[in-house]
């Protein structure tokens, strides 16, 4: 089925809070800066990407559909940002370059998919400011599993 990738827009707003709060997490920030999966017109998952640098970007969050998972959306909607985030991080500046980065905190449970698509772990200290230390006060640090990671764009 033929799918776009896109800006969300407000009229995407309370189905991608829905879909965000299926998986216990929040929209955040506005909507519009998020990147949606659609097929048929319906967002089927969304992320949002950070720039932290010209050539440096953070992936905040990614989160696909519950019953829409491990057909390959998630990879989909994932690889363009990877590849090109300047187009698909709102306001970014400069142009893309050669040679870039896209970091992110994995949950544990999500590593396999991040790996999938090409990133590899990093250490922490990595990590802008404050990511470098989401995860030190969290209380479901053990459990989690979280992991630092990073792509690197050639
Ligand atoms: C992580 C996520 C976006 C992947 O989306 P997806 O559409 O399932 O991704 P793909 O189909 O491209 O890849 C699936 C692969 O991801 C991995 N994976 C990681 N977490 C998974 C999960 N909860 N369910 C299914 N697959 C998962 C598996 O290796 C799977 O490969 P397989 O189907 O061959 O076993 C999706 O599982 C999700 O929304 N999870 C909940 C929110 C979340 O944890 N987001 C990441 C925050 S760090």
């Amino acid at each position: 089925m033929p799918y776009q990738i896109e800006f969300a827009t407000a009229a995407d707003e309370n189905r991608l809070r829905s879909i965000f709060l299926a998986s216990d997490m929040a929209v955040v920030g506005d909507t519009e800066d998020h990147v949606v999966i659609k097929e048929d017109g319906s967002a089927y998952g969304g992320a949002l990407l950070y720039q932290m640098d010209v050539d440096l970007f953070h992936l905040l969050t990614i989160v696909v559909q519950g019953d829409g998972r491990s057909h390959g959306l998630g990879s989909k909607l994932l690889q363009p940002m990877l590849q090109n985030p300047w187009r698909y991080c709102r306001d970014a500046v400069g142009d893309p370059q050669q040679s870039y980065r896209v970091t992110t905190v994995s949950r544990g449970s999500s590593r396999r998919f991040y790996q999938k698509n090409g990133l590899v772990d990093c250490a922490f200290d990595d990590l802008t400011e404050p990511f470098n230390r989401q995860c030190e006060v969290c209380p479901e640090l053990i459990e989690c599993g979280s992991a630092a990671m990073v792509y690197q764009g050639q």
